[in-house]
């Protein structure tokens, strides 16, 4: 069977598309790929001169906004001061294995980039969504786990892998919360996973080993890792859609939906993580379940 590329993408002429952390890594290429299907792709960065610059000579419609995704101050200003449509927004901004420091509001930098600052995102964002929210999550999220008494780090040791592997499983569970909340409400716009199993971009530079870069033809170049955020950003799949790459482990390949981990399918620590996310943002109370 063909497998699907960018070059499936569909015409997306007169779509507006959201993607935070589009300056470089697959963010830069879901962007450009989105772009030249017709999309007008607004990059979210905490960097705009240096998108600004990656974007130079890429066909399409682009325009950049400031946008730090770990500053819930920043989230808010960005979703506040938006106008106009808004079809699909990726939360693809992320950081992996970064020291301890702290956000403007105490929250540690790791989880507030890969799961407060999309869940407040997104919940500001959501009355204007026309279609969908992706969130890029992490085959990594299979070793997390949920402290629902600590989510900021705050008594616990920090541990810098494993403050990863819990916000990507946090996103997943937010993800399929937020999916079942849109059901629940009658809401045709859906909530959508992707993750692009092992892809050469620099999410590793802060690792010690920098293992990740050195596993060469073993995982995908950055174009195919973007795939799966991609083919969740315009194909038709369930709203609750788990996307990776359809290789063993799903390291590798080429898009197909997966299943998460049942840690990420569990639907009572969904509810209670939510309450919790919202209790510590401010934002996402008004939606009771
Ligand atoms: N590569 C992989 O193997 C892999 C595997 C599983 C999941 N993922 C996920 O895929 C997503 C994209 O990662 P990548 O591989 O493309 O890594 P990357 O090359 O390091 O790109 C990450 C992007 O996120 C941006 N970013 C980080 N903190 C931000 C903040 N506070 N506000 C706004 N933007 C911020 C970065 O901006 P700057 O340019 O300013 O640094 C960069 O553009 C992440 O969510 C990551 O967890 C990647």
């Amino acid at each position: 069977m063909a497998k699907w590329t960018a070059d499936d993408l569909p015409d997306m002429t007169g779509r507006t598309v959201l993607v935070t952390g589009a300056g470089g890594g697959l963010g830069l290429i879901t962007a450009r790929e989105l772009a030249r299907a017709g999309a007008r792709v607004v990059l979210g960065v905490r960097n705009p001169d240096k998108a600004a610059e990656a974007i130079i000579g890429m066909a399409g419609t682009f325009e950049v906004r400031h946008l730090d995704v770990a500053d819930l101050g920043s989230v808010r200003q960005f979703a506040e001061t938006w106008t106009g449509d808004l079809d699909i927004v990726v939360n693809n901004a992320g950081v992996m294995d970064v020291p301890l420091t702290r956000t403007p509001q105490g929250f540690d930098v790791q989880t507030a980039t890969n799961y407060f600052g999309p869940f407040v995102l997104t919940n500001l964002l959501l009355p204007r969504i026309g279609d969908r929210v992706v969130s890029v999550t992490s085959q990594l999220h299979r070793q997390g786990r949920i402290d629902l008494d600590d989510l900021a780090w705050r008594s616990r040791k920090y541990h810098r892998m494993k403050a990863y592997y819990d916000s990507k499983l946090a996103i997943v569970l937010f993800s399929l919360e937020l999916q079942r909340r849109l059901t629940a409400s009658g809401s045709s716009v859906r909530s959508v996973l992707a993750h692009p199993g092992i892809a050469s971009t620099s999410l590793a530079a802060h690792s010690p080993s920098g293992f990740i870069n050195r596993l060469g033809f073993l995982i995908n170049t950055p174009e195919r890792g973007a795939l799966p955020i991609l083919y969740a950003a315009t194909q038709d799949v369930p709203g609750n859609a788990y996307v990776g790459p359809d290789g063993p482990g799903s390291i590798r390949g080429y898009p197909k939906v997966r299943k998460p981990s049942s840690a990420g399918l569990d639907e009572t620590t969904a509810r209670n993580l939510w309450r919790a996310t919202a209790a510590l943002t401010g934002v996402g109370t008004e939606v009771a379940r």
